[in-house]
């Protein structure tokens, strides 16, 4: 069997000794921590973690980095640009380190993951200390041990996918959480770097998501998202002993959670038996965010997605169905290998017939070691520019569509901030099914449930005003 591979309970508390160890040198001497996160929400998550063992080792969280005693960048690698960003960022924080020789930098995340970096930075930057990546969070107290005691370190134990349970978390707010389901990603979607860097796809036990979330919610959080590569595919391997539908079922009636989200969904994973839960749960909100990535099957064939553009149809026309006010959100790459100007139509039409609450549109970005990178065809910059720009201006004209349906929509909104560089006071929110909706009204409703009627609309947004509290 595939996972079930756990960090046993004795080596965690060997690594709680020694963050304990830490914190009587460390907390008296006032000490700060910035992280820095890139990417995507596996990231967040991360970091969640590292924060989590930085207070638990005695740091306490710097409101900017010119000030940390240790800056830590965690890193994405899903599209190019990255590495030479992560150069300057890096370059520019010498005079940092120049001016507090105390001061550790270190480097996390996906990138690390990818052969051969982790040395070349070492080399490049002395001013580097520590590097490291996915797979070894749990080992953060004794990394930092070894930076303190000065040595320059990089651990980046790309066959260690073991899962760690309870490491601590220090979180951002007060309202909603992300709870991994399941690391890493089996798909080898041609373009994508991720299963080369986060490893084969891995489920957590059922028990332990549950444990997980009914401790969230006891903190308070209402909202949950469960967080994988393809939750759809949760359990496939046979290993948590059921599959997403029924973790779904199995997770939505802790007590006290009022919404239950996931992501990313697969197309080819998601059936008739996850509907019928999404339908048919009180709770789970009605929103899918579906990449679709191209709208012709030649392409989606070469980026080895599984599915078809008619499939794909057919689930957004089931999902509608079962659930007439679900919303869609998708990823689009535009300017595969190989893609002509009717292919690219076909992702334009695509577009068109569903009818996206919002879309998040890239440019291919060729990945050293992907099977795409190495495909004939590869298109001109300039083209794949060009395809993006009427790609987002379509979307954007669909945007205004699907908001304009929202004009006198009335529903529950999670407050979840405030602007207040206008004459009054906005606070904005989204609808269970992840329509943003911004109203004038008190910080003080930060975190909680309102219910608010729109009136208007406002190029991206929609503008509204609460009913009752
Ligand atoms: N697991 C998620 C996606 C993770 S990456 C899923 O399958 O839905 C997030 C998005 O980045 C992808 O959906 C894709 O649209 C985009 N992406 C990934 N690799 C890319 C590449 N090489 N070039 C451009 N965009 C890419
Ligand atoms: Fe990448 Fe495809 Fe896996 Fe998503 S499903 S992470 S796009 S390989
Ligand atoms: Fe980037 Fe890693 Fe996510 S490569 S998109 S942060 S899984």
């Amino acid at each position: 069997m595939k996972s079930n591979l756990f960090i046993s309970e004795q080596e965690l508390n060997e690594q709680r000794r020694i963050a304990a160890d830490l914190y009587r040198e460390i907390a008296p001497r006032n000490l700060t921590f910035f992280v820095e996160t890139f990417g995507c929400q596996m990231n967040v998550r991360d970091s969640e973690t590292i924060r989590g063992w930085l207070t638990e080792i005695g740091y306490s969280e710097a409101a900017e980095k010119e000030s940390a005693d240790l800056i830590l960048f965690n890193t994405c690698c899903v599209r190019d640009h990255a590495e030479k960003r992560l150069m300057g960022n890096i370059g520019a924080l010498k005079e940092l380190k120049d001016n507090n020789p105390g001061l550790i930098i270190g480097v996390c995340g996906c990138m690390m993951q990818q052969e051969g970096i982790a040395k070349k930075l070492l080399k490049r930057f002395p001013h580097v200390s520590l590097i490291f990546g996915t797979n070894v969070l749990h080992r953060i107290p004794e990394m930092l041990r070894a930076v303190m005691n000065g040595e320059r370190i990089a651990v980046t134990d790309r066959a260690n996918d073991a899962i760690a349970e309870t490491l601590p978390r220090l979180r951002d707010n007060q309202r909603s959480a992300f709870v991994n389901i399941m690391y890493g990603c089996d798909n080898y979607c041609s373009y994508c770097i991720v299963p080369y860097v986060r490893g084969h796809e891995r489920s957590r036990r059922p028990e332990n998501v549950r444990n997980e979330i009914e401790s969230l919610v006891s903190n308070g959080i209402t909202e949950i998202t469960l967080l994988g590569q393809n939750v759809n595919s949760y359990g496939n391997d046979g290993s948590a002993g059921m599959h997403f539908a029924d973790l779904l079922r199995y997770v939505s009636d802790v007590p006290g959670l009022k919404r239950l989200r996931f992501m990313s969904s697969h197309p080819k994973d998601l059936n008739e038996d996850v509907m019928q839960a999404i339908a048919e749960l009180p709770n789970v909100c009605h929103h899918v965010h579906l990449p679709v990535q191209s709208g012709n099957n030649e392409i989606l064939r070469r980026m080895n997605r599984k599915y078809t553009r008619e499939h794909y149809l057919s689930i957004i026309e089931r999902m509608r169905t079962l659930v007439p006010d679900i919303e869609f959100t998708t990823d689009i790459i535009v300017g595969f290998p190989g893609e002509t100007e009717e292919a690219f139509e076909d992702t334009l039409s695509l577009v068109e017939t569903v009818g996206f609450a919002a879309a998040f549109t890239f440019a291919y970005s060729p990945r050293q070691g992907t099977v795409a990178a190495r495909m004939e065809d590869q298109i001109p910059e300039s083209v794949k520019k060009r395809r993006l720009q009427s790609l987002n201006a379509l979307q954007a004209q669909k945007t205004i569509e699907n908001n304009e349906k929202y004009i006198g929509h009335v529903g529950e909104v999670l407050v979840e901030g405030f602007d207040e560089r206008g004459p009054e006071t906005m606070l904005y929110g989204k609808y269970q099914n992840f329509k943003m909706v911004y109203f004038p009204g008190d910080p003080m409703l930060l975190n909680r449930y309102i219910t608010v009627q729109v009136n208007k609309t406002n190029k991206n947004s929609l503008l509204g005003e609460m009913i009752h509290a």
